[in-house]
């Protein structure tokens, strides 16, 4: 891949910009100038204006979404979950796993791989999704039968899902799907509302309690791998 394309599908501008920046002698490889802008990107450190910038174009992370922001590239009147995020990642077309709602906090995914994101939110995988959930009223044994059976809600029956009671307002829920407002419907046809919501695990992997609101992080080769073996891949 040529050094201007490069830096330009890493988010560091238009390709004229960055032509201009490596004429101007400001792009270093290896501690090396170049200055041809269709130089060969063969691999080392990019320098531009002496920071390092990071040119890898598969791109796995891991964010502790925040409530208040919606999972969407762009919007008009409300934070992204791209504004929490390097530019270079939307850039990249390092597009979220599946979405959580604007009121939901916790584990969001973003890769690169399309294929791979397609995989995971695919109804066919049935990946299990883990959610804590605080409602306004107290929790029933009955409620735990009721989620185990699948709930008939007013567009689709959810499938079954396990509820775990943690305490009177509060529980862990375990889902195989992933539609519209799935779990805080299922609560409120069991006669509570949501009162917070966060994901703590999206298939193998848990939200990593290093994260706080709003933070992200790489996902590590094994969490890497595990992912992939849950979406059939390798
Ligand atoms: N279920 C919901 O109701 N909201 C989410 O964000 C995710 C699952």
């Amino acid at each position: 891949m040529r050094l201007d394309a490069l830096l330009s599908r890493v988010g560091l501008g238009s390709r004229s910009e960055i032509q201009k920046l490596i004429r101007s002698g400001l792009v270093q490889v290896d501690g090396v100038k170049v200055l041809s802008p269709a130089a060969p990107y063969g691999g080392g450190r990019v320098l531009v204006r002496g920071s390092e910038i990071d040119v890898r174009l598969e791109r796995h992370i891991m964010l502790h979404k925040p409530t208040g922001v919606v999972t969407a590239a762009d919007d008009p009147a409300k934070p992204t979950v791209f504004s929490l995020l390097p530019k270079a990642l939307l850039s990249l077309q390092c597009m979220p796993v599946g979405r959580l709602d604007k009121d939901t906090s916790g584990l969001l995914l973003f890769t690169t791989d399309g294929e791979l994101a397609h995989r995971l939110i695919s109804p066919k995988r049935e990946v299990l999704k883990v959610y804590e959930a605080v409602v306004d009223s107290n929790l029933q044994e009955a409620d735990i039968a009721l989620f185990r059976e699948g709930i008939r809600l007013s567009d689709f029956t959810a499938k079954p899902a396990e509820l775990k009671i943690l305490d009177a307002r509060r529980a862990q829920i375990t889902v195989s799907e992933g539609k519209y407002h799935q779990v805080r419907r299922m609560l409120a046809a069991a006669g509570h509302q949501t009162v917070a919501l966060e994901r703590k695990s999206f298939g193998p992997l848990s939200l990593d309690p290093i994260l706080s609101a709003g933070a992200f992080r790489e996902l590590r080769e094994e969490e890497l791998a595990a992912l992939y073996r849950a979406a059939g891949m390798r």
